[in-house]
């Protein structure tokens, strides 16, 4: 490739998959650090490894634009023929992940600030504001150029806008901030007097008169005014959001190739993922199991599964996960034999149709020198590496697989607003949190073989037999109403504590509670009881009860559970409510996990719902196109529809 920009019209028909056959395989490639005798090299070991795609120049603004306005290509066009030459395609980034030295020293307004007045420093990466003028418009220059530079160049299958938006900087407190925060709030609120109902002001003197009084929820004496710090996470996703749109226009305005920036899901609490879902062309996603999670495959598949959510159920692309270990936890522990092939076939069980590394090459400098790659320090004479060219193998043997649905007649209810909602401060506990609550439903069920759908309550839920729903504590009365038609049209529910309390301004919904939920659940809630920290207590039926439980009277459902001590001996914890043609189940504390499985299964059975396969404990099944996924994550050989799979195993049974 020459200099010059292509003449060529770039433009193909629109698509929302890169135009690679099979499940796509690479990983972040960062040539530019390494001297470039080593890119041929790199070029043979993908082909060897059976690599057909890399992510190139998500870090590489310095680089390519060394000064402002100055590009310099004629590196990056070479590790692109390299790669071309050896048939692996590329997903282009944008470059704009982490501005460079020079952009912040000339543009200090731009450096974030935290919401105790802190402006952080360049050094480290992603050091920029949401609302900076001068980063949107620098980035989405960049963007453009890039995109005009190689659209036409048939090796880019695809673009990556920026890189995990929001990871280390999601909210920034600055005065800019301020000001777009002002303007987003126009624009949801009118005028004063809407946001000042809505947010409550009548309480601590906090009314405004003047829209210049209104700033992000900044360090304060003590509690913040909670709908104000709602409306602040709702603000800045929206923020980044607009951001990957100005660069996602900039890239659009020059080719028709398909367009991602990739998730954080599922740990990754400020962005509305389900929002930024309808905005790229295919969902990407980076994964990293924690090592230290007891059971780090559980984590993973709720992972893989959300994603699939926020791709509403299209294939999606694992972006990045590691080959072994990474270098930001506590302790970064190495994967064990089988966790690498498994953790891979997880994903692609539960929808990816491509698995993608961070990083190709292990590097030698910088931040992340400790962390795996494809290619170790130590080279090819390395288990890891042995183990990288065997799962691609392995993918290239179940291309068959892509775009083939996931089977799943279960739903879980997810929400951002919700997560959001429920883990604002000066509430009755602290122990009741949004993803806890998830994990333990979603694990339950996992033991069980049994594949969940993420969908938003506001969604279409009409493929679902079974809805689950945690932790549902902001709920709009269309969301209400969603679940009571699917409960009257005979499905079933089953709900946990804390859920249904509040509107979407986060006002309590008056009459008992749970407001939104009495109703369809049969119950009135007069007081929370929640417990002190550690405390469990017993329930009449064997098993007990923590967290959480509730002043609760029966109004049309019948007690299932029933508290035998604690605060409320004699009182119902968990009701199951005959509703229309459905029935509807309300956990009103935190079950132990066998008690939580005895409720389920009764749901399950109730709702006509059964496993993938039956599994013994520690294995894994998800049932994907006319393949059954058995995944061992125990030591000892099981046998699984049929076939034995090894400990730390994994078996595809075509039919199963
Ligand atoms: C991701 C990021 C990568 C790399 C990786 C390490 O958050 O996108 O650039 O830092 O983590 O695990």
């Amino acid at each position: 490739m020459t200099d010059q920009p292509s003449t060529t019209d770039p433009r193909q028909s629109a698509r929302s998959w890169p135009d690679v056959p099979g499940l796509l395989y690479g990983g972040d490639y960062n040539p530019e650090q390494w001297p470039e005798e080593v890119w041929a090299e790199d070029a043979r070991l993908m082909q060897e490894a059976g690599v057909n795609v890399v992510s190139l120049a998500i870090f590489s603004w310095a680089l390519l634009e060394p000064r402002e306005g100055t590009y310099e290509w004629g590196w990056l066009d070479r590790v692109v023929e390299v790669l071309h030459g050896a048939g692996i395609a590329i997903d282009m980034a944008t470059a704009t992940a982490s501005p460079p030295p020079w952009f912040s020293r000339a543009h200090p307004e731009s450096l974030p600030v935290t919401e105790d007045g802190t402006r952080l420093w360049w050094g480290s990466r992603q050091a920029y504001c949401p609302s900076s003028t001068s980063y949107r418009e620098a980035a989405s220059r960049l963007a453009g150029a890039v995109a005009e530079r190689y659209a036409a160049h048939p090796a880019v299958r695809m673009w990556h806008i920026n890189n995990e938006y929001g990871c280390h900087v999601a909210h920034c407190y600055c005065d800019a901030s301020a000001a777009a925060f002002r303007t987003w709030l126009q624009a949801r609120y009118g005028d004063l007097d809407a946001l000042n109902t809505a947010w409550g002001t009548a309480f601590w003197s906090q009314r405004y008169g003047d829209w210049e009084e209104v700033i992000p929820p900044r360090a304060s004496p003590t509690w913040r005014n909670p709908t104000q710090q709602l409306d602040w996470w709702r603000f800045s996703s929206d923020a980044l959001l607009e951001l990957y749109r100005a660069e996602r226009d900039a890239v659009r305005a020059h080719s028709d190739l398909p367009i991602t920036t990739n998730f954080m899901a599922s740990r990754f609490k400020p962005l509305d993922y389900l929002a930024w879902g309808r905005e790229v062309d295919l969902v990407s996603n980076d994964h990293y199991v924690i090592g230290e999670d007891p059971a780090p495959e559980v984590e993973l598949a709720l992972s893989a599964d959300l994603t699939r959510g926020l791709a509403r159920q299209a294939p999606w692309l694992l972006m990045e996960n590691s080959t072994s270990a990474v270098n930001w936890q506590p302790r970064n522990l190495a994967k064990t034999p089988g966790q690498l092939r498994r953790h891979a076939l997880s994903h692609v069980a539960r929808g990816a149709d491509g698995i993608m590394f961070f990083q190709w090459r292990a590097s030698r400098a910088g931040a992340e020198k400790y962390h795996s790659g494809m290619l170790p320090h130590g080279g090819t004479d390395t288990k890891l590496w042995r183990e990288v060219v065997a799962l691609g193998a392995e993918l290239a043997g179940l291309a068959e697989v892509t775009g083939t649905p996931v089977a799943a007649s279960v739903g879980l209810l997810w929400d951002y607003e919700s997560w959001w909602a429920v883990e604002l401060d000066s509430h009755p506990s602290q122990d009741v949190t949004y993803l806890a609550a998830v994990r333990q439903v979603y694990e339950a069920l996992w033991r069980k073989g049994v594949t969940v759908d993420f969908v938003h309550p506001e969604e279409d839920l009409g493929g679902y037999d079974l809805l689950l729903a945690p932790s549902l504590y902001l709920l709009t009365d269309a969301g209400a109403q969603a679940l009571d038609a699917h409960v009257r049209t005979g499905g079933c529910l089953v709900v946990g504590p804390f859920s249904g309390i509040v509107d979407e301004n986060d006002h309590i919904r008056l009459g008992g509670y749970p407001g939104a939920l009495r109703e369809v659940l049969g119950v009135r809630v007069e007081e929370f009881f929640p417990f002190a920290a550690g405390v469990q207590h017993a329930l009449s039926e064997g098993g007990s009860g923590r967290t959480w439980s509730e002043l609760l009277h029966l109004d049309g459902a019948q007690a299932v559970r029933t508290w035998a001590d604690g605060p409320l001996p004699g009182t119902p914890a968990v009701t199951r409510h005959r509703h229309g043609d459905g029935t509807a189940w309300y956990v009103a504390t935190t079950l132990d996990d066998a008690s939580l499985g005895g409720v389920l299964d009764d749901a399950l059975h109730e709702a006509g719902v059964a496993p993938a396969a039956p599994v013994p404990a520690g294995v894994e099944v998800v049932r994907r196109g006319d393949r059954l996924f058995v995944l061992n994550h125990t030591g000892e050989p099981v046998t699984v529809a049929g076939t034995t799979v090894d400990g730390g195993g994994a078996a595809v049974v075509q039919g199963g």
